[in-house]
């Protein structure tokens, strides 16, 4: 049986190519959106492309569609062998500015966490038991550079400037859960890690952004392979967390 991987969120953007990336490497992907519109459309395209990729539904925060999405992986399949753990949100903040800690509303932190986090980690663990069945589970949680508290914390950094911080706080929050499960599982078959992809051109990343989707996947796509565990990692470089 081919190895088989579930990436969230994967109708556009960094998803999309992260697909389309493991599906050339041979991976049967399901392809998660919780549009089926936008979900399927996506799906069409990577199969027209020759690719082994299927629609599944998945809103992160929805418990029933995590337990149907679980349900069906296991009848379908019995394991899983990659989660890329994709799916993620930033808000824009009001005009002019951005939501730092001073200002940011206690709904745009709990729904930034509703997604970046609490579903992330829910998802996870409902398909933990599956991800042991594979012989080398790997589970990537897309992170950002912008959750580091080293580089937050060093005004010397290019990046200590760009403080929305519910977003910079969910992603420090899937750095820790990264830590800790990879530690959790250390005795066994399953790596666990974080990717930045780079600031990259999707809708979440803006125009302004250096580098295209194709690019941004890379990391993802490696570490869906990673002989290492419990790593915060750009490019095959490691960022400090
Ligand atoms: N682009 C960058 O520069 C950059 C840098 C560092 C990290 N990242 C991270 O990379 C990941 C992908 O981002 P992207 O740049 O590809 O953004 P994007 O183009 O906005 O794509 C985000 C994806 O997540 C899905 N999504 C959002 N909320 C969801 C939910 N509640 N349930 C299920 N799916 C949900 C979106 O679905 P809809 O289409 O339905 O909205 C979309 O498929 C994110 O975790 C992001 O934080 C991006």
């Amino acid at each position: 049986m081919n190895r088989i991987a579930l990436v969230t969120g994967a109708n556009k953007g960094l998803g999309l190519e992260t697909a389309r990336q493991l599906g050339k490497e041979g991976v049967t992907v399901l392809m998660a959106s919780r549009n089926k519109e936008r979900g399927t459309e996506a799906v069409q395209q990577l199969q027209e492309e020759g690719l082994e990729v299927q629609f599944v539904q998945l809103e992160v925060t929805n418990e029933a569609e995590v337990d149907a999405l679980v349900r069906y992986i296991d009848t379908t399949y019995g394991k899983l062998d990659v989660l890329v753990n994709n799916a993620g949100i930033m808000h824009r903040g009001e005009p002019g500015g951005v939501n730092t800690a001073e200002i940011v509303k206690a709904e745009v932190l709990r729904e930034t966490f509703d997604v970046n986090f609490f579903g992330l980690v829910n998802l996870t663990q409902k398909l933990l038991p599956l991800i042991k069945k594979s012989e080398s589970g790997r589970i990537v949680n897309v992170s950002s550079i912008l959750g580091s508290n080293t580089l937050q914390s060093d005004e010397t950094s290019p990046w200590s400037g760009i403080k929305p911080f519910a977003y910079n706080a969910s992603k420090a929050a899937l750095n820790s859960f990264t830590v800790h499960l990879a530690a959790a599982l250390k005795d066994s078959n399953i790596k666990v890690n974080s990717a930045h992809p780079g600031w990259v051109k999707t809708d979440l990343g803006g125009k302004n952004a250096p580098l295209e989707a194709p690019e941004g996947a890379k990391t993802s796509v490696r570490l869906s392979s990673a002989d290492f565990t419990g790593k915060f990692v750009h490019n095959g470089e490691e960022i400090a967390w």
